[in-house]
């Protein structure tokens, strides 16, 4: 990979440890993946950060590169493992909440803003089309690909962070326009709005790690939040071309080499395949974190209900989409807590529940691993009739 002399410094050392070792990894993926160069980056987006996953030797490398590493561009960071402010009442113990705050010091250390977030791009933290970012959460990649058209590769937490502090990411994979051409077109015909996060949970696994193109639907924003990080958990893509009126050129017409409709029927026998036993003790909606809009909206459809206190129920959000709507927060802190910086995935839900029902497909799909639960899915409005009472 050529690197100009200004990387060859950063490389040697002379700009620091932690500036060396981000290089040392940067360049190490370079040549692994054959990119010829780095280039420069808006922003950078680092998984990792719940001490559920990373572990004590995941704080001691953060420790180590917070010692004089600093971010140059924009970053922010995935969800933690509990709500800064709430921790107690989520019921995470002392000694995790010990841990997890050694991990928030070292990202602020590096000078990572403090956006624990799955969702920045509803956070104040938007790219620009066609620009290129090194994020790493997943369901964040695939909505800054295929929605904002900005360019990235699904990125790990050390590289992420790595690109954060050089401020650049080896050119490779969707970085570049050849490899963003779709292979296969999935048509999305009547699906209703609440299964979207299924028909994303099927298009995953039907792309494979192929490029979908997505026709037959306009999707809103939060249905594409909903429907992207469903198909990049089922399948091994990181984009996904939506072509609601049929408009793709020619060049992407001749790349497609497999064509498939999804309808009402596919969806139902998915959404009936993932119905688990109704014995759940949380109802867990917001993966990805809910948005202003979505918790504007569940709260007017709670408002005139009371709660059924069958089960604990959290809405997982971003500090930024909390703060924009305090009067739904009222209304849906009567049915259940309201938590932000966390999910129910990365939080130690094991601790506190044994079976989760939620309305999303990605949680369908890493609850049962990462989280040790037996799982349910129900839409939006099932959710919501389940945890009220008129
Ligand atoms: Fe976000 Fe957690 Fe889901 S990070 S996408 S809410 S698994």
């Amino acid at each position: 990979m050529h690197l100009t002399s200004e990387e060859e410094r950063a490389l040697s050392g002379e700009q620091g440890r932690g500036r060396q070792k981000a290089m040392e990894l940067l360049t190490a993926l370079g040549d692994i993946f054959g990119a010829e160069r780095l280039i420069s980056i808006g922003s950078a987006q680092v998984s990792g950060a719940s001490f559920k996953t990373i572990g004590e030797a995941g704080i001691r490398w953060l420790e180590e590169m917070s010692s004089d590493a600093r971010t140059s561009v924009p970053a922010m960071v995935n969800p933690l493992g509990l709500d800064v402010r709430r921790w107690r009442s989520m019921g995470v113990g002392e000694e995790f909440h010990t841990r997890q705050m050694r991990i928030v010091k070292a990202y602020g250390a590096m000078g990572l803003e403090p956006v624990y977030s799955c969702t920045p791009y509803l956070a104040g933290r938007r790219p620009r089309r066609g620009q290129h970012v090194a994020w790493a959460e997943s369901s964040a990649t695939v909505f800054a690909n295929s929605v904002v058209g900005a360019r990235t590769n699904r990125e790990g937490g050390p590289s992420a962070l790595a690109a954060a502090i050089v401020g650049k990411t080896p050119e490779y994979g969707l970085h570049l326009e050849e490899n963003r051409q779709p292979k296969v077109a999935i048509e999305l015909r009547s699906v209703d709005s609440e299964m979207t996060p299924l028909a994303g949970f099927l298009a995953g696994r039907i792309a494979g790690n192929r490029i979908p193109m997505i026709t037959g639907r306009r999707l809103s924003a939060d249905e594409h939040k909903a429907f992207g990080a469903a198909m990049a958990a089922t399948g091994a893509v990181s984009m996904y071309v939506p072509d609601p009126d049929g408009k793709r050129d020619r060049r992407q017409e001749q790349e497609i080499e497999e064509r498939v409709t999804l309808g009402p029927d596919d969806v139902i026998r998915c959404s009936e395949d993932l119905r688990g036993a109704d014995d759940w003790d949380l109802v867990a909606v917001g993966c990805p974190h809910c948005s202003s809009r979505e918790l504007r909206s569940m709260a007017s459809r709670l408002r005139r209900r009371r709660p059924s206190g069958d089960q604990d129920v959290w809405f997982c959000t971003s500090r930024r989409a909390f703060a924009l709507c305090p009067d739904a927060i009222k209304v849906l802190r009567r049915f259940g807590k309201v938590l932000c910086d966390t999910c129910m995935v990365v939080s130690p839900i094991e601790e506190l529940y044994g079976a989760t029902a939620t309305n999303s497909g990605k949680a369908m799909v890493y609850l049962p691993t990462l989280g040790h639960q037996r799982t349910s899915f129900l839409t939006t409005s099932e959710l919501l009739e389940a945890i009220s009472r008129k």
